[in-house]
């Protein structure tokens, strides 16, 4: 009996909007313009540009080689790679399989106040929430009320795992196509609204206006901790997704460019978000936050002081957050299926997409509710790992530790141990112009890049004080 195939992505311009889509999510939204401003304004964005060129575009071309070479998902693509490396092959299940318990959760969240918006236009009595939406008050009964929380959790993971079960061509690359260009160009709305606000030219200044002070001393470590932290949790790497939307490639396509595209893209997006927020913080006289308080509370507030244009506004801004995070999620997703639809084949040559689309869906959606429970901490419940949501632990386990050691390890491989096995894949698309660039990279950059990383990260999850 022939091998039932696995799937493969229609098109190179449906590729990179599914690729993209994982690689915008609620890291460019919440975390950078933040980080930016921060960190040094334009002086960061310098660095991050030079991380991405040197460390980005470089382990986004391994992962996609590691995928398309293979056909596999991330574990069988790192047996494939030797037997030994098999534990790295599981760390990209394990770590996907934490983010989404609360990336899920957070997707929930963006559904909740798209909704609350959109009732507020009609003034609708389903969904009118009126005055006080904006407050840190309304954000906390929401996240603290637990029935609520896990239905918009639980509608968050039935949605992604509704793209998922219809396959690589026909869901997430179709979902894609449509989705990632009206997150475009409603990112382009919002910037044009935002930066028109009276007040605007200040949060522009935040963001963008450049400080080298931050790399005094030895500040810049700290620049760098920050931005390459950012960077790889932001293009979606090492965590086995390039891997396994890799291994969905035809073998004519251009590995060298789309290995470019993506981050280049996904960096694009990120500034413009730095755009769109920031101004609209700065003119409703609000302070610059990061994280879920930007974005459901402080961001709210600007929407609510805009008087009638403001729940249009709010509803567009929320939905585009939204499509991010789905985008994302759906990768996730693909990640664990994949490795499952490997072992199925491995036993039985045939597979039911659907069918383990639907289990590995229960699974998640079991953890999803768990880290809603908590509602980010505010119910006492007992706390792990010295942090004080369940949200902040299974970050702290995937980001924090799994994710880049992962991006560590397989640079160690590919630029060491198996000099050959990326270049021979890249090379079936004609000449690897920039063969020598690549090899110096994955060689002596991205692995000292990654181990601060890893130390960045464990120093702000422990707060270590190693770092600023
Ligand atoms: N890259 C996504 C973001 O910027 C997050 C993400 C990480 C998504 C890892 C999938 C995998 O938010």
């Amino acid at each position: 009996m022939e091998q039932q195939k696995k799937g493969q992505w229609g098109n190179q311009f449906g590729f990179l909007m599914a690729a993209v889509g994982s690689a915008v999510g609620l890291g460019n939204l919440w975390a950078f313009p933040y980080k930016m401003g921060k960190n040094g304004g334009f002086a960061f964005l310098f660095i991050y540009i030079i991380i991405v060129v040197f460390v980005g575009i470089i382990i986004t071309i391994t992962e996609l080689s590691i995928g398309r070479k293979t056909g596999k998902g991330v574990v069988g693509a790192y047996k494939a790679l030797g037997k030994k490396y098999a534990p790295i092959g599981w760390f990209g299940v394990i770590s996907p399989f934490l983010i989404m318990s609360f990336y899920m959760m957070l997707g929930g969240y963006t559904l909740k106040y798209m909704i609350a918006n959109l009732g507020d236009i009609f003034n609708a009595s389903w969904g009118y929430q009126g005055a006080g939406m904006e407050t840190a008050e309304y954000f906390q009964a929401f996240f603290s009320n637990q029935l609520e929380t896990v239905i918009y959790t639980a509608v968050f993971v039935l949605l992604t795992a509704a793209i998922v079960r219809g396959g690589v061509s026909e869901g997430i690359e179709k979902f894609s196509k449509i989705a990632m260009p009206a997150l475009f160009f409603m990112l382009v709305a919002v910037i044009i609204r935002s930066v028109t606000l009276p007040g605007a030219s200040e949060g522009l200044k935040f963001v963008f206006q450049p400080n080298f002070e931050v790399f005094k001393g030895s500040g810049w470590v700290n620049v760098f901790a920050a931005a390459g932290g950012q960077a790889f949790f932001s293009l979606s790497l090492g965590m086995g997704i390039m891997v396994t939307y890799g291994s969905y490639l035809k073998k004519e396509e251009d590995l060298k460019l789309n290995s470019i595209v993506i981050p280049v893209a996904d960096t694009i997006i990120a500034v413009m978000a730095g755009m769109a927020i920031m101004p609209a913080v700065f003119a409703g006289g609000l302070e610059p936050a990061a994280g879920p308080g930007l974005l459901f509370v402080t961001l709210q507030t600007v929407f609510s002081s805009m008087g009638a244009g403001g729940p249009l506004f709010g509803f567009v801004m929320y939905f585009l957050v939204f499509i991010a995070a789905i985008t994302s999620s759906i990768s996730l997703l693909e990640t664990v299926v994949s490795v499952v639809v490997d072992l199925k084949l491995e036993k039985a040559k045939t597979f039911n997409k659907k069918k383990i689309t639907f289990w590995c869906t229960a699974a998640i959606l079991a953890e999803a509710i768990f880290v809603s429970l908590d509602g980010l901490g505010s119910h006492g419940f007992p706390q792990i790992f010295g942090q004080s949501t369940w949200l902040d632990s299974m970050d702290l386990v995937s980001e924090g530790v799994l994710m880049p050691l992962s991006a560590l390890l397989t640079a160690i491989i590919c630029g060491w141990l198996l000099p050959d096995f990326v270049t021979e894949e890249v090379e079936l698309n004609g000449k690897f112009t920039w063969k020598k660039f690549y090899m110096f990279c994955i060689r002596f950059i991205v692995p000292p890049v990654m181990l601060l990383v890893l130390l960045g990260q464990l120093d702000s999850f422990f707060k270590l004080g190693i770092f600023g």
